[in-house]
């Protein structure tokens, strides 16, 4: 079966990550995947985490199965965290994913079995895996403006004229907060907007939530998928508990549909789960249960908030000491946006050529289209890449 064929196309992020392990310059700097590293360069597991799997270690006593949503308790707490009181409960379907991906996945997969022709709109730039996954399932994708690259702010009235050429039953993909790659993000006003042309056009709007936390806070971050859920009849929600959990090899994620309340909720609820029973089954537990244990016990809730606040603040330090050092060794302001963005990126406006420069003359990975990992920076590192950026794009 396989004679015949060439292996696909590596992921881009982790070959350059092979590259980065296999160099060796001592004073290389790897600011390739989304990981959180904190002032040693670390990523270790929180604290709140640690304290939830000790409990589980000690008080669990069956690993038999579960229902095929996953733990509620979890689902109920995600529920809570993302939309707060913003629709009752009993407007919300959702099931516990593989991560955030899998949460985009099982959204995906179910928007293609029940409206084959539904385009899925995606931010030019967005994560490639939106696009991806897409083309993966057979769905048609077309791009939106998204970031204006002069100013390296949100290009908001491209954005509305692109969205507002969606037909009803469209999804439009919108990054709940800290946009990757750009860390450009929408304003409470121009959430208002989105849903206005949602309203208007009958898209279904789509939140990828996968760094809530990240950017000002957990309501903060939060805030433009309430509005949403307050406002248009149908929306979906794909989160991760990856970064503000530290929890990225267990899995763990969730799945929401906000609809109206009663049978459209049970509709909901059951293609959800059916989507689950026919990918994998049962989804992942243990990042779950520790997420679920988190969020309802008030001690590690406050543990968590507290460590979360603090990898906040590490990457906003770290976006204003490179804006600060790049001001420093330019001369200019032609990197002030870097301390404006939210969250662990930005796009730093380099060319592949520029891109491939950093790496082979000064041993700084970023991803080939100029995303850089911010919170990959420590204090070590910021001069390094400050110097480097002057040099190459200076
Ligand atoms: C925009 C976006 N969405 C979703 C995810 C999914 O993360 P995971 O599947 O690791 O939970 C990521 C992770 O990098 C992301 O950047």
């Amino acid at each position: 079966m396989f004679e015949h064929l060439l292996p696909p196309e590596p992921d881009k992020i982790f070959r350059l990550t092979g590259q980065f392990a296999a160099d060796p310059r001592a004073d290389k700097v790897d600011l390739l995947v989304g990981l959180y590293r904190n002032a040693h360069g670390l990523t270790p597991v929180l604290g709140a985490v640690k304290e939830a799997e000790r409990r589980i270690l000690e008080t669990q006593t069956t690993k038999s199965y579960l229902g095929f949503e996953g733990d509620r308790g979890f689902i109920a707490g995600m529920r809570s965290l993302l939309l707060a009181d913003a629709v009752p409960e009993a407007r919300v379907a959702g099931i516990a994913t593989v991560g955030g991906t899998s949460a985009l996945r099982q959204i995906f997969e179910l928007v293609r079995t029940l409206m084959p022709d539904a385009q899925v709109w995606i931010s030019d730039p967005s994560w490639p895996i939106h696009a991806g996954m897409a083309e993966h399932l057979g769905l048609a994708h077309r791009s939106y403006r998204y970031l204006d690259r002069d100013s390296n702010g949100l290009d908001r009235d491209g954005m509305m004229e692109d969205l507002r050429a969606a037909r009803a039953g469209d999804i439009i993909v919108l990054h709940g907060c800290c946009h990757n790659p750009s860390g450009a993000d929408l304003t409470l006003s121009d959430w208002e907007d989105v849903a206005r042309v949602c309203l208007a056009t009958g898209a279904i709007p789509l939140v990828d939530m996968a760094y809530q936390g990240f950017g000002t806070g957990l309501d903060e971050d939060a805030a433009g998928t309430r509005l949403l859920a307050q406002r248009v009849p149908t929306l979906f929600v794909a989160a991760s508990c990856s970064k503000n959990f530290g929890l990225y090899r267990d899995r763990a994620g969730v799945a929401l549909a906000v609809t109206s309340q009663g049978a459209a909720r049970d509709a909901a609820q059951g293609h959800l789960i059916a989507m689950n029973r026919n990918n994998y089954s049962f989804p992942p537990d243990h990042g779950a249960r520790t997420v679920d244990l988190i969020l309802h016990d008030a001690e590690l809730r406050q543990m968590w908030e507290a460590e979360l606040t603090s990898m906040r603040e590490t990457i906003t330090r770290n976006r204003r000491a490179l804006a600060e050092s790049l001001r420093a060794e330019t001369g200019s302001d032609r990197f002030g946006a870097l301390a404006a963005h939210q969250g662990m990126f930005s796009l730093i406006g380099a060319t592949p050529a520029q891109v491939d420069a950093l790496r082979e003359d000064h041993a700084v990975y970023v991803v080939g289209d100029g995303r850089m990992n911010v919170a990959g920076l420590t204090e070590q590192t910021v001069p390094i890449v400050a110097r480097a950026m002057a040099q190459v794009l200076g």
